[in-house]
């Protein structure tokens, strides 16, 4: 798939501008794009690769509400930041748009009137909860209740996140509107849904849904069930106050579906690629239709599995629907990545944020590229550790491929200043046996290991693809250890001198075959091989680097891994861990916990203390033991603190108390109290202190 035709459109999902990138979208969308992308590119096919920013859709709002700012505030600080993260990592979209844009806004708009002309919308009138305090409508994840399924407090309208189950708003018991506290009324509006259900039979659809056959098994898994079960109709529109308007007569105060609107985004950024064309010259003889509603087009989604029904039911259905576009001819979607033994989490921190890892680790961008694609969630879900990280890195790029390079070229540099020495046949001389037998095998390897690896990156197989590039570096290791020419250098110059010449090829080839996953190694490898330009037909052929050409100095391409690298990563991430065990988020909106009543509230015996001893607790890295003075009372309290606080600059220091709550044992000490903190995010802990010196034993209130 993918090369049959001429040209091919590639999309990578758009990522929600409600956070900054992190690993697992890297390694289970973008980057395998990206891969693919310059891998078509060298091939010689003409490619559009198309990304943006996806900055619709209730996350946004949270977000936003959370924050304290508005969705466009949001949208706009991490559009930036997202942009900026992908092209430091090589990911070479042809353009990268953003869904708030005229165009965008325009193009969704065009699509859904089309459709409603066409009389494709069902209309119908429901009943949505209501927040009459707020004055709108609330989405799913607005309103808060208990699961009546479970009984967790803390359900929200579309899902019970304590057990699992999948729920609609008016499901809940006792909803809440997350916006305001108050009890949501039920109220009615009417919406446009595309009637799923009654599309899923037409002969188009069944049509379609035959080209799953060649695609991935997980996405033909999820969508035979989908599919199964029988498609209901979704609404495509929403009562919302942030996204695309509804641009029909009625419609005030709704705006369109996100994922109506969303995917629409990669054609308003190829309009806009094509707008820009002055920066693309090689797409700039095409127009927007040509790449998306001409058969010499081929169409393939990248994204994750989340978004599987998305791309390969709902937007193909409006594609068909609309009648002018193709459809996709594959949707390779990965798994997911986790993160040291747990799901990544935006929500909780728990992540490698992309723009945190390049301060880190600064002109290491191929060594992350080379780990994901290792670990590549291809199949299943799949796992990211520091630790793993470290020793691919170590063992494999430095001690394999890093080394290669290195070895020949120091070699040629020693002997030669340089210069590319002459070939030599070693079919001459029996006496050459022996290294002419190396030699073959070598080549052979390389040439096997080249093919397959063609084979793997058409058929999207990037882990596999990458294995094989490896492999050839190793076959390069192997020929220098069996034919020694350090030790031949004293008997054989000539001889020498053929080895190495080998070994530059192989050293041009790896710079060649390097290009989809190491773009920036390979562009160095170039440079310092001499070469001005390689191409991907290149990759077989017998003489890439000419006798009597110039090498550049010596130089490493990968530094080592260093166990204090590694170990200041791990800490960072159990800094997190700790910081949510002792303090649970409160800050993020979608997680509030249920109101309480003023009574609940009236239970509470909160006093100030002024701490009078502080010593650490033996054995406990992160508790200290406080004497705490109430005026009426001194209190043994134990507290999480020790990572925060340091025992002497806790002396004297006023502290709230919550004064009435049920002691309990810790490591054999009955602490008699609590202390509050106040905690974000990111691993931070202060003391909730009076403001002003006030007598211990007073009440706070
Ligand atoms: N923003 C969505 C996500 O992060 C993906 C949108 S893909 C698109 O899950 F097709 F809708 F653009
Ligand atoms: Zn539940």
């Amino acid at each position: 798939m993918g090369v049959e035709k001429k040209r091919v459109l590639v999309t990578a999902a758009l990522p929600y501008a409600n956070g900054p990138v992190h690993i697992g979208h890297l390694a289970g969308c973008y980057l395998p794009a990206d891969i693919y992308v310059r891998y078509l590119k060298a091939i010689g096919k003409e490619v559009l690769f198309i990304c943006g920013s996806d900055e619709h859709g209730v996350p946004i709002t949270i977000k936003a509400k959370k924050e304290g700012i508005t969705p466009q505030q949001v949208v706009d600080k991490y559009d930036g930041i997202m942009k900026n993260a992908f092209k430091s990592f090589g990911i070479d979209f042809s353009y990268y748009g953003r869904t708030s844009s005229p165009v965008h806004h325009q193009t969704a708009q065009e699509f859904f009137r089309h459709l409603y002309e066409k009389g494709v919308f069902e209309e119908e009138v429901t009943q949505q909860y209501y927040d009459v305090e707020a004055q709108q409508f609330l989405a799913d994840r607005y309103i808060t209740g208990t699961c009546p399924r479970c009984g967790n407090p803390g359900a929200y309208g579309d899902q019970c996140e304590k057990c699992g189950t999948s729920l609609s708003p008016t499901d809940l018991i006792n909803p809440k509107s997350a916006l305001s506290g108050a009890v949501p009324i039920l109220k009615e509006t009417k919406n446009w849904f595309l009637p799923m259900g009654k599309l899923q039979s037409t002969p188009a659809f069944q049509a379609y849904i035959k080209r799953f056959e060649g695609w991935k098994s997980n996405i033909k898994g999820q969508c035979a069930s989908w599919l199964n079960e029988g498609l209901q109709s979704r609404a495509m529109t929403r009562d919302l106050d942030w996204g695309v308007p509804v641009p029909i007569e009625g419609a005030d105060g709704k705006v369109l579906y996100v994922w109506f609107d969303a995917p629409i985004g990669y054609i308003s950024a190829t309009k806009e690629a094509l707008l820009a064309s002055s920066q693309q010259p090689d797409v700039s003889s095409l127009t927007w239709q040509d790449w998306w509603q001409n058969e010499a087009t081929e169409l393939i989604h990248f994204i994750g599995k989340d978004n599987i029904v998305f791309h390969a039911i709902i937007f193909p259905m409006m594609l068909m629907t609309h009648g002018d576009y193709i459809l996709p001819s594959n949707v390779p979607a990965n798994e997911f990545l986790n993160l040291e033994g747990d799901k990544i989490s935006t929500s909780r921190n728990w992540a490698v944020w992309l723009h945190e890892y390049l301060e880190d680790f600064p002109n290491r961008e191929d060594e992350l590229r080379y780990v994901l694609t290792s670990i590549a969630p291809e199949t299943k879900d799949s796992e990211f550790t520091w630790k793993d990280y470290q020793t691919r890195i170590n063992s494999e790029l430095v001690s394999i491929f890093g080394n290669f390079v290195n070895r020949v070229l120091v070699l040629c540099d020693k002997y030669y200043e340089g210069v590319v020495p002459l070939a030599f046949d070693f079919s001459n001389s029996v006496a050459y046996e022996k290294i002419e037998a190396s030699q073959k095998i070598c080549f052979e390897q390389i040439a096997a290991n080249i093919a397959e690896m063609e084979q793997d990156l058409k058929e999207v197989k990037l882990r596999d693809a990458q294995a094989c590039f490896m492999n050839i570096a190793r076959a390069g290791n192997k020929y220098l250890a069996d034919t020694e020419p350090w030790k031949l250098v004293k008997t054989d110059e000539e001889a020498v001198k053929g080895i190495l010449f080998d070994a530059l090829q192989i050293c041009a080839k790896l710079a060649i075959a390097a290009t989809p996953f190491l773009p920036h190694t390979s562009k160095k490898l170039v440079g310092l091989l001499g070469l001005n330009q390689v191409s991907w037909q290149q990759l077989n052929a017998q003489v890439i680097i000419e006798t009597g050409s110039q090498l550049a100095k010596p130089e490493i391409l990968y530094k080592q891994v260093e166990d204090e690298e590694i170990n200041k990563q791990l800490e960072r991430l159990q800094q997190i861990k700790t910081s949510k065990t002792q303090q649970p988020s409160s800050s993020d909106l979608a997680e509030l916990k249920t109101n309480i009543t003023w009574e609940d509230f009236d239970k509470l015996d909160l006093r100030v203390g002024k701490v009078i001893e502080a010593v650490k607790v033996p054995k406990a890295d992160k508790l200290l033991n406080l004497t705490v003075d109430l005026g009426f009372d001194k209190r043994t309290i134990l507290s999480g603190i020790a990572e925060y606080y340091q025992p002497e600059e806790l002396i004297g220091k006023l502290v709230t108390v919550v004064a009435n709550l049920a002691p309990r044992k810790i490591r054999g000490i009955e602490s008699q109290g609590m202390l509050l903190m106040a905690g974000n995010d990111f691993g931070k802990l202060y003391s909730v202190s009076p403001e002003k010196e006030i007598e211990p034993g007073s009440v706070v209130k």
